[in-house]
C-alpha cells in the first residue's frame, strides 16, 4: 500500500446539506475538507443504476479536477412499497426532464402521492461512501450505510433537508427533519457509512 496523505480532501458533492453532515463527522479527525465548488468543480454525471457506480464516478471526477484525494456519498431513499425507488434516482424524482431543477419539495410531494393508497410505509436510506486518493486510483475506499424508517402521510420537522420531513426514525420517534445534526449523524445512513470508512482508513492507510 503507498503511503498516502489525507491531511486534506475534497467533497465531490454541491449538496449543502450533505456538505453540512460530511463536515461535521470529519470535524476532530485532523482531516481538512474542502467542498469541490472551492474548485469550481461542476458536479459529475450520474449515468450508472447502481449507488456504487454514480459514488464512484463523482469520486473520480472530483480528485482528476482538484489533484486531491476525494470523498465522494452517493446515497437515497429506497422504498418497500415502491420496490426500492426513488432510489439511486432520488435527488431527481420529481423531475420529468433532465433539464428540470431538483426541488426537494416536489420530490416529497411525488413520494406522498405515490404511497396514497399504501399501509406499508417502511423504507430505509442508504449511502455508499467512496474516497478515492486519485482520479485512477485502482483500490477506492468503500463503506456502506443503511437507515431504517417509515414515510409519514406528512411533513414533520424544519431540519435536515431532502426527504428528512417525511422519514420517521422508529427507535427515537422523530424524523429526520427533528433530530439535531448530531443524533441524525449518529443515526443516519450517512453517518454509518462514514464511521466505516474512516475504521477502514485506519487500517488501509496505516
Ligand atoms: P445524490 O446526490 O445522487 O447522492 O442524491 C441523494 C439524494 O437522496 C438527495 O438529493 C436526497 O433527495 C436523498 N437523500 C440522501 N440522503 C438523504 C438524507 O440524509 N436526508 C434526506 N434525503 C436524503
Amino acid at each position: 500500500m503507498h503511503p498516502i496523505s489525507l491531511k486534506k480532501i475534497v467533497i465531490a458533492s454541491g449538496n449543502a446539506g450533505k456538505l453540512n453532515e460530511i463536515e461535521r463527522l470529519l470535524a476532530g479527525t485532523g482531516i481538512e475538507v474542502v467542498p469541490q465548488s472551492f474548485f469550481n468543480i461542476p458536479e459529475a454525471d450520474e449515468p450508472h443504476c447502481t449507488f456504487i457506480e454514480n459514488a464512484l464516478a463523482k469520486a473520480r471526477h472530483a480528485s482528476l479536477h482538484s489533484g486531491l484525494p476525494a470523498l465522494a456519498d452517493d446515497s437515497g431513499i429506497c422504498v418497500d412499497a415502491l420496490q426500492g425507488a426513488p432510489g439511486v434516482y432520488s435527488a431527481r424524482y420529481a423531475c420529468e426532464n433532465a433539464s428540470d431543477e431538483k426541488s426537494d419539495e416536489k420530490n416529497n410531494q411525488k413520494l406522498l402521492a405515490a404511497l396514497q393508497h399504501h399501509n406499508n410505509r417502511n423504507a430505509h436510506y442508504y449511502c455508499v461512501m467512496v474516497l478515492v486518493k486519485s482520479a485512477t486510483d485502482p483500490q477506492p475506499i468503500i463503506a456502506e450505510g443503511i437507515w431504517r424508517g417509515e414515510i409519514l402521510t406528512a411533513p414533520r420537522g424544519s431540519g435536515g433537508f431532502g426527504y428528512d420531513p417525511l422519514f420517521l426514525d422508529t427507535i427515537t420517534e422523530q424524523t429526520g427533519a427533528e433530530l439535531p445534526m448530531d443524533i441524525k449523524n449518529h443515526l443516519s445512513h450517512r453517518g454509518k457509512a462514514l464511521q466505516h470508512l474512516l475504521q477502514k482508513i485506519k487500517v488501509t492507510l496505516s
